[in-house]
């Protein structure tokens, strides 16, 4: 049975925040979750995280976390080095005896499913007792060096620990090994902070696995960004520059076409299908999935929102919602959630639908906000429409029958129902249901004052001539 190990006790005091460093975000998920989704992906489902600075958080975030995996966590609450914090695992592991151990660093975002396992398989069939992913990179400092030997690797050498020669190897330690699990539990315990550190290295094991006669390799990983982490905002903001350029270059390969890459961020578990136009200013997040030949044009914000084929965004920020087939939206609309846009549908600029099912080729063409509401198809809401859903208290629905026609600044005050094929007509407010076929109208007569105008210039005119007197 394999387990992991992610260490998350960091705090990245540069970042200059009180969250632990393994919770700040990399394209709107912590950096955490990416590395445990690595291991879901690889199929790897016990999971120990050492948690330290605020470990509450860490916590907090596993707890409502959902996922397939099994975690659990241990606290190490001094930082005492990487070997330390393994430590602090060791009933885990003890419990969970029998197979491999593998061990990430949580702040390092981009390790990935065949790397994971690339190196296990490396690991069974060599037999080690521990395979190290490794990465050969231009800028090695500040990471441990790998010394290989004919028969695999001797050891890792901390930049601090460095001979001048030694420091021009550009292999480097990714922190991330499989382990035999009994191999790692047998050596921990001999681990001595008798570095220029004064820390307990967890590389150190590998010496000390040598030493008992058992086999040491590396794994060179085909991802140059295994490794990478963050030392501060400016390292923080290249993962997500990386992060999102990677995902962009994928679904460049499935047809997508950019116009523009500036502002555009397209979360991990977005879908977009060929021949979907994305121009700048696009952010794409959650679950949002996108069919084939869309235009989503600048401004557009979507969060697990599904929208059909052949649809037409414009500056629509969207939450929770479903919008169909050739559907065209925009300039500046808010759809909340709970809203269903059925195809054909046209909305214009400065609508708000919330919690609502607009039938199939109804237009809402200017400044309207429809909230829960069932509109059927082919209804024409005029200019200036509201649903008056709530009382203040609660909230009601208004429905909708098919072929109507709301006029220019109707209130529909909810609970109420519009039947098929009807009118209201400018400026009602509609208090009680509408037969089908009818119209609903509740003006006054219109009443002309002749010569108002004249009399009403005249008093002001006075008015200023006293005023210039006094
Ligand atoms: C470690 C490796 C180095 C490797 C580098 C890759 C050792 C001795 N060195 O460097 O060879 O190139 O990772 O990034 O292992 N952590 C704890 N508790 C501690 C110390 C660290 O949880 O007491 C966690 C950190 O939060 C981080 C990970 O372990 O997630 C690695 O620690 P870090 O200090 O970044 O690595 P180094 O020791 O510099
Ligand atoms: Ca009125």
């Amino acid at each position: 049975m394999n387990n992991c190990i992610i260490l998350a006790g960091g705090q990245g005091k540069r970042m200059k925040t009180t969250k632990p460093k393994v919770l700040l975000e990399v394209l709107g998920e912590p950096m955490l979750e990416w590395v445990i989704k690595a291991c879901e992906s690889a199929g790897i489902e016990n999971i120990c995280v050492v948690k330290g600075y605020e470990g509450e958080q860490v916590e907090a975030y596993l707890s409502q976390r959902k996922g397939s995996a099994d975690i659990k966590t241990v606290l190490q609450s001094e930082r005492l080095g990487t070997g330390h914090a393994v430590m602090m695992a060791a009933d885990y592991l003890k419990e969970r005896n029998g197979g491999n151990t593998l061990i990430l660093c949580g702040d390092a975002p981009f390790i990935d499913k065949e790397t994971i396992e690339g190196s296990l398989a490396l690991h069974t069939k060599e037999g080690n007792a521990v395979t190290v992913v490794t990465s050969e990179i231009s800028q090695p400092h500040g990471y441990g060096r790998i010394i290989r030997n004919e028969n695999g690797i001797s050891g890792i050498v901390e930049e601090k620990d460095c001979t001048d020669e030694q420091r021009k190897i550009n292999e480097i330690n990714s922190g991330c090994y499989w382990f035999d699990t009994a191999s790692l539990i047998d050596v921990l315990s001999e681990l001595k902070p008798n570095n220029a550190q004064n820390e307990y290295y967890l590389t150190d094991c590998i010496s000390l696995l040598l030493s008992k006669g058992k086999r040491a390799d590396a794994y060179i990983s085909h991802n140059k960004n295994v490794s990478l982490g963050a030392n501060d905002r400016r390292g923080l903001l290249m993962l997500n520059d990386i992060a999102r350029m990677n995902i962009i270059d994928k679904w460049l390969d499935f047809g997508i076409e950019f116009t523009c890459l500036d502002g555009v961020s397209i979360g991990t578990q977005v879908e977009i299908g060929a021949g979907t136009v994305i121009e700048s200013g696009v952010r794409l997040s959650g679950k949002t999935k996108i069919g084939e030949g869309c235009h989503i044009m600048t401004g557009c914000m979507l969060n697990n929102t599904v929208v059909g084929n052949n649809t037409v965004l414009n500056f629509v920020q969207s939450n929770d919602a479903v919008v169909e087939d050739n559907v065209k939206i925009g300039p500046w609309v808010q759809l909340r959630p709970d809203t269903v846009i059925k195809s054909g549908v046209k909305i214009g600029d400065f609508v708000e639908i919330k919690n609502s099912v607009i039938g199939e080729c109804t237009a809402v063409a200017h400044l309207t906000y429809v909230g829960d509401s069932d509109v059927g198809a082919n209804v024409n809401f005029g200019c200036g429409c509201v649903t008056v859903n709530f009382d203040g208290e609660k909230k009601f629905r208004t429905m909708i029958g098919d072929n109507s026609f709301i006029g220019c600044n109707t209130n529909l005050v909810a609970p109420v129902k519009v039947g098929r094929s009807a009118y209201t007509a400018a400026g009602t407010t509609v208090t009680k249901d509408v037969p089908d076929g009818a119209l609903a109208i509740d003006r006054n007569k219109q009443a002309n004052i002749a010569g108002y105008a004249e009399k009403k210039l005249k008093a002001r005119n006075e008015k200023i001539a006293a005023q210039k007197k006094a």
